[in-house]
């Protein structure tokens, strides 16, 4: 009733008598009031004036599902969403939803995280409101072998959004930071959950620093307030990247890797650089020559012999 109580007020232009939104939807005067109050602990603010009615001021500054799902423009990304406050880690909470049977495109968001993780057990900082921390559940029909191309193309969809949303242009080094300026603005932790050569799901981990302020913002990290100095909506950009994920992910299954790995070169940071990877305890040193069909980074050494690395963590020397 909440919802529906939010959408009329958004819809309407002035004032909505207590009687009007009462009729319409079919509510008693006193439950409307209780909703109202209800709303008004959640952040919204909503005035109301005696013989005028209720009108519906601003929302507050949270990703709400209601309000995410309401011009939300997509047909399974994001239709089902868990949300919290706060949460150890939005992985942990997907990867019990993917054990049991969660649809695909189910979505885990929390306004803040105490064990937030990133790739090779670091910690991600996940300070409240001022970050997007999600983890989405996808069931790709790809053999294990191929869910790097998800980590890349969910690279290019926050790439997409953010461009979108702000006009800026980040970039992403391989294989899953989002940079802007050389400074972190975000990353991807991909996981699986698979059987021989099945996947039988991925969860999809999405850091992104939005609003933070230098306080709010660990060292080598910035955030696009940082950069476009203002606040932004954390909504709409969610909004936006929910739509550029389902968007590239239709891509893929109809016309496998190619237009994303194309999209990928766009925004690729690391190809023709000269880079430094240590990749299952080897290090390897070369220029960055291509990525594969999967997603690997092809680096050719001084010998002129190219390894694939499918994994690791890379230095760009130049
Ligand atoms: C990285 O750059 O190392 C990846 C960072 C991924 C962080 C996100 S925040 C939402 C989700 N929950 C987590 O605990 N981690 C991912």
């Amino acid at each position: 009733m909440q919802d529906k109580i939010l959408d009329f007020l958004k819809k309407k232009t002035g004032y909505a008598s207590g009687e009007e939104i009462a009729q319409r939807l079919k509510v008693s005067r006193q439950a409307l009031w209780k909703h109202i109050q209800d709303l008004r602990d959640s952040g919204y603010d909503i005035t109301a004036v005696p013989h005028l009615g209720y009108k519906l001021l601003s929302a507050p500054d949270r990703l709400l599902p209601s309000e995410i799902t309401y011009h939300l423009k997509t047909k399974f990304i994001g239709r089902k969403i868990y949300y919290f406050d706060h949460i150890n880690s939005t992985m942990d909470m997907a990867m019990q939803l993917g054990l049991k049977n969660a649809p695909e495109g189910t979505l885990v968001l929390a306004e803040s995280q105490t064990k937030g993780r990133g790739r090779l057990g670091r910690n991600w900082f996940s300070p409240k409101y001022k970050g997007i921390y999600l983890s989405l559940i996808l069931r790709p029909k790809t053999s294990p072998e191929e869910t790097p191309i998800l980590t890349l193309l969910s690279a290019v969809s926050i790439c997409e959004a953010i461009k979108e949303t702000t006009g800026m242009e980040p970039q992403i080094k391989w294989p899953n930071d989002i940079l802007m300026h050389n400074k972190k603005l975000g990353g991807i932790l991909t996981e699986l959950n698979a059987e021989m050569d099945e996947t039988l799901f991925v969860v999809i981990g999405i850091g992104l620093n939005v609003n933070n302020d230098k306080k709010a913002l660990l060292e080598g990290a910035t955030s696009l307030r940082q950069q476009q100095k203002e606040i932004l909506s954390r909504l709409e950009l969610l909004r936006g990247l929910l739509k550029k994920i389902e968007e590239n992910y239709l891509l893929f299954q109809k016309e496998g890797s190619a237009p994303i790995l194309e999209k990928w070169r766009n925004y690729n940071l690391t190809l023709n650089r000269r880079v430094k990877v240590i990749s299952h305890g080897r290090h390897i040193e070369g220029e960055a020559v291509d990525i594969d069909r999967g997603g690997s980074l092809l680096v050719r050494n001084d010998s002129g012999l190219t390894r694939r690395v499918s994994a690791g963590d890379i230095v760009h020397c130049r």
